[in-house]
Formats: C-alpha cells, sequence, structure tokens
C-alpha cells in the first residue's frame, strides 16, 4: 500500500429514540459520503451495553437505526450497513487497544464523567473502555474520515493518540514486518511508516451539536426524561408542530446577523435547526427571517420539519414491518466488513507477537 485508501465509517448506538440532533449530527451527512468514498455504517450494538439494557429490545432497537439508515437514503448496496456484534474483530481490537491507551486518557474523557454520573465505582468497566472500542471499531478498517456530531471530538482525539501511541509502540517491528504505509503527513511524533492512520473527525455544518427544546445549555439526547425536549425521527407530524410550538424561546424577534444569535441559545438552535433541514446557513434563515417574532418563525420550522421528517418515518414503519429482510442487509453487510476487518486483525496480531497455529 502506498497510502492509506480514503474511508468512512460512523456509528449510532441502538439505545432507542433516535432523534432530530442524531439525524442531523450524524445520520443525514452519512447520504451523500457514499457517492465520494467507500463508506461502512454500523449500529454500535457492544456500545449498547455499557449501561444497563435490556436484552429483550436490543434486537428491536438494533432494527430501528438500520431501518434510519435506510430511510435516511443511505443504500446498501454502496454503505456497507452491519451491527457492531457481528464481527468479532471490533472487541478483539478493542482488547489490544486497551493495552494502549492509558488510564489517565480515559479518566479524562467528559462523556465517561457524564454517563457514569456520581457513582462512577459502581459504572461498569465497559463504560470507562466505551472510547477505546469506537478507537477499535474505526481502525479495524484503517478509515480515514469520521463524520460525528460535536460531542464526539475528545473520543475522536483519543482514537489518533491510540493510533499514534500504536505506531510509535511498535514502529520496528511494523517495518520489520513490511505492514507500515508511508505516513502521509510527516511529523517529529511519529515514525516514518504507520499501520492505523490518525483519523480525521468530520465535524461540520449548521448541526453538530442539536440543543434540547426544552433548554438550550443542554444538548437534544436519547436519555432526557422530557420527550418535549426532543423530536424522535417516528414522531408524527402532530407531535412535531405541538413540540416545535412549546420550544423554549425568548420574546425578542430574530435578529438580522448571526452574531445576535450570542447569548440566546434558544433561539440560536431553532435557527440551526431550520438552517441543517433546508441545506441553508444560519445566514440564510435570518437573511428570509430577520426581524420576524417566533409566531411566525415557529410554524415555517415546523411545516419545514414536517415536510423533511414525516416521509423518513413513513419509510422507517414499513421497513420495520419486515424485520428479515432488515435482517438480510445486516447479514450481509456483517459479511463485508468481516472481509475487511479480519486480515487487518492478521496484521495487528502478527504485530503484536501473538503465536498463531489454529
Ligand atoms: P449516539 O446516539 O450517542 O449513538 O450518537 C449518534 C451520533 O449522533 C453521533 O455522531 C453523535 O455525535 C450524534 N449526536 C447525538 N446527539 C446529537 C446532538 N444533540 N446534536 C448533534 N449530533 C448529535
Ligand atoms: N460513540 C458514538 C456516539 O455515542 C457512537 C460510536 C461508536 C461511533 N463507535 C463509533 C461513532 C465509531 C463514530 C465512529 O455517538
Amino acid at each position: 500500500m502506498t497510502s492509506f485508501s480514503p474511508r468512512v465509517f460512523s456509528g449510532v448506538q441502538p439505545t432507542g429514540n433516535l432523534h432530530l440532533g442524531n439525524y442531523l449530527g450524524a445520520i443525514s451527512r452519512f447520504v451523500p459520503l457514499q457517492d465520494q468514498m467507500p463508506t461502512i455504517y454500523c449500529v454500535v450494538d457492544l456500545h449498547a451495553i455499557t449501561a444497563k439494557h435490556d436484552p429483550a429490545t436490543l434486537s428491536r432497537t438494533t432494527r430501528e437505526v438500520t431501518a434510519a439508515y435506510l430511510a435516511a437514503g443511505i443504500d446498501p448496496k454502496k454503505a456497507i450497513i452491519f451491527n457492531q456484534s457481528q464481527v468479532k474483530e471490533h472487541a478483539e481490537l478493542a482488547w489490544i487497544f486497551n493495552c494502549i491507551a492509558r488510564m489517565g486518557w480515559l479518566s479524562r474523557m467528559t462523556q465517561f464523567k457524564e454517563k457514569a454520573g456520581k457513582n462512577r465505582e459502581n459504572a461498569s468497566v465497559g463504560l470507562f473502555a466505551y472510547p477505546t472500542l469506537m478507537a477499535a471499531d474505526i481502525l479495524v478498517y484503517r478509515a480515514t474520515h469520521v463524520p460525528v456530531g460535536d460531542d464526539q471530538k475528545q473520543h475522536m482525539e483519543l482514537t489518533r493518540d491510540i493510533a499514534q501511541k500504536f505506531n510509535n509502540d511498535f514502529a520496528e517491528r511494523i517495518a520489520e514486518l513490511g505492514l507500515g504505509v508511508p505516513n502521509p503527513t510527516p511529523s517529529p511524533e511519529l515514525p516514518d511508516e504507520l499501520f492505523f492512520p490518525l483519523t480525521e473527525p468530520m465535524i461540520a455544518g449548521p448541526a453538530t451539536r442539536i440543543m434540547s427544546l426544552r433548554d438550550g445549555t443542554k444538548k437534544m439526547s436519547k436519555s432526557d426524561p422530557s420527550d418535549l425536549s426532543r423530536i424522535n425521527l417516528r414522531d408524527t407530524a402532530d407531535d412535531i408542530a405541538k413540540k416545535i410550538r412549546k420550544a423554549k424561546t425568548d420574546p425578542e424577534p430574530l435578529p438580522g446577523e448571526t452574531d445576535g444569535l450570542e447569548d440566546r441559545a434558544e433561539a440560536a438552535n431553532l435557527v440551526g435547526i431550520y438552517a441543517a433541514l433546508s441545506g441553508g446557513t444560519r445566514e440564510t434563515v435570518l437573511s428570509e427571517y430577520g426581524g420576524q417574532p417566533f409566531s411566525v418563525f415557529k410554524p415555517a420550522l415546523a411545516d419545514l420539519a414536517v415536510a423533511k421528517l414525516a416521509p423518513i418515518a413513513d419509510e422507517m414503519n414499513r421497513l420495520l414491518a419486515d424485520p428479515a429482510s432488515i435482517d438480510a442487509v445486516l447479514s450481509d453487510g456483517a459479511e463485508r466488513a468481516g472481509a475487511i476487518a479480519e486480515p487487518v486483525l492478521r496484521d495487528t496480531r502478527r504485530i503484536m507477537g501473538f503465536l498463531e497455529g489454529r
């Protein structure tokens, strides 16, 4: 190999309540990439068991995320779509990465601190090691690009740290075995040849961080106890309209310029949502609605959201009525993903020095 070939990987957890943040920050951005380079989109069910989960609902939520991928326009003939647990190389590489990553690195992860809450002693070891599994997801395909929301930035930095340490710790061995790829961006911190790429996150556009509709300082999240805080991908048109009508705002009309959105978290959020749904920017939205009150903007936003999301919900419902065809997409995808991951793991084992005989 003369350099790492471009490849996209991303994942969404099957933990229920897929929402507008997942759609705008991640899933909708997966779609155009499938025409630009090889893409792999995973339903990360191994991540979904890091917090308490119900085995009776995991297959349903796994199919739901798959249906959302398909309904959003990901074509399983172009992209590889599969659930993580069907490709055992993810878990195997994650173990090796657990031995590369340092306790200190993982202790700094804000997502762990948030999810573990006050009772850290009682969090699962899996929740602590969550980012090493994420790094394995990405690097087992030597993926070069990862489209994600802003909340995954820190995990992406950790993924690069793991790749960097692996490349450095085993540089001699990688060279000896002839498994290195010339580093496309040479630096003093790295050897000339790498085994794992330093993967770039793709965090861009007006919707990298969609906020709760009830509190503009909190991220829209699957686990918020208030259903009014988020627009779920399978909400009805009435629910969507109601949630936007009830969304928290301030009494001022919309500003004419984006500067006027500073210190107005709720207004900024709704303008960002409108921009992302319409394929525009905050500037284009404000050039149309600047000076208008929320009594004008909210109904326009509700109409736009319903027009964009209702067809996706309908298509998800149609797909979910036939679980066998969803399962077929996942097993075909797992087969294709496994064929890429397997040789990477074989080389990784050789680098580590494991004796093989089976
Ligand atoms: P998760 O639901 O945690 O598996 O997240 C799946 C994807 O959605 C990731 O790329 C997240 O960064 C993205 N995401 C989750 N919540 C939001 C949000 N409120 N705004 C933007 N992106 C989000
Ligand atoms: N941690 C991501 C999230 O919570 C989900 C995820 C797991 C992921 N593995 C990944 C995202 C690999 C991108 C690439 O949103």
